[in-house]
């Protein structure tokens, strides 16, 4: 039997009518709207796009969205005087610095400087910290994103063996300590693993975030296993652009339980999840309680 496709453009329309639902109380009681700041530093194309949609949804959903291009000359001190200014800004709830950034700057001393209530990113050593320790704090947005289909999707997590291929900031750290939290017995996985395929056919979770197309293969997968894709490549087959995910997505899906196809799967969910957190941001920063989502 095939797979079933786990539907994450559909879970993340929900959840932004969710967050959509929340927004006119929330200016009731406070007379404004969370307010998102992205910063995009240069013009990389693949940058533009996310910043784009980062601020459309933003606006989209009734937020105040600010966006912020610097030239790719930025010095570090200009950034760095940028973001205090925005950390100073009662408007913004949430901060969001686009990465990568040009090799002149050091992206780990620009995420320090953003004030960890407006990190809405859960890049800041705060944030990972509180997410190690199981505080309330703000967790990047594609891993939560993968851990709401997850809970969605399989209900209780306890007990599951999970494996994270990829060990990033953004996603396959916090990805492989939030399974954790959810009591689950995690293999965090990387470029030096040995016996990849054989780790992997021990787990019901399968999250890959290398950037591969392709990469997980059929015989690496336990019969009925959930598998989370975060690849995403950019691939021309025939002539035509195609986005690939990490996982050899026809392949598995004849042994796996589920699966997020690419497009249409984790995609959407970070996004939405960046809404998410602006919205929590703002509750915090405004002394109410934060919304159940
Ligand atoms: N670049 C690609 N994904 C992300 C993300 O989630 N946050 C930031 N800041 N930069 C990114």
């Amino acid at each position: 039997m095939q797979a079933t496709d786990i539907d994450g453009k559909a879970y993340a329309d929900n959840l932004s009518n969710r967050i959509s639902s929340i927004l006119p109380s929330f200016e009731n009681r406070t007379g404004r709207m969370p307010g998102l700041a992205v910063v995009l530093v240069g013009s990389d194309p693949a940058s533009e796009i996310y910043v784009r949609s980062k601020n459309r949804k933003a606006q989209n959903l009734g937020m105040e969205s600010f966006v912020y291009t610097l030239a790719e000359t930025t010095s570090q001190s200009d950034l760095l005087t940028h973001i205090e200014a925005l950390n100073a800004d009662d408007r913004v709830d949430g901060i969001l610095v686009q990465l990568p950034l040009p090799a002149h700057l050091d992206e780990m001393e620009v995420i320090n400087a953003i004030d960890p209530d407006k990190d809405v990113d859960g890049l800041h050593p705060v944030n990972s910290g509180r997410l190690l320790a199981g505080c309330p704090g703000f967790v990047s947005c594609t891993p939560l994103g993968c851990l709401m289909l997850l809970r969605d999707h399989l209900g209780k997590l306890a007990g599951m063996d999970a494996i994270v291929i990829g060990r990033s900031i953004l996603v396959g750290k916090p990805m492989a300590q939030l399974l954790l939290n959810e009591n689950c017995t995690v293999t965090c996985a990387h470029s030096r693993t040995e016996q990849l395929a054989q780790k992997a056919r021990q787990a019901d979770i399968v999250v890959s975030a290398v950037g591969k197309a392709g990469f997980v293969k059929e015989d690496w997968i336990k019969p009925g296993a959930t598998i989370i894709d975060v690849g995403t490549t950019k691939v021309v087959i025939d002539g035509r652009k195609r986005l690939l995910g990490d996982v050899d997505y026809q392949a598995v899906r004849e042994i796996a339980g589920a699966i997020t196809p690419v497009p249409g799967g984790v995609g959407p969910m970070t996004i939405a999840v960046l809404m998410h957190n602006t919205l929590l941001a703002a509750h915090r920063r405004s002394g109410l309680e934060a919304p159940a989502l």
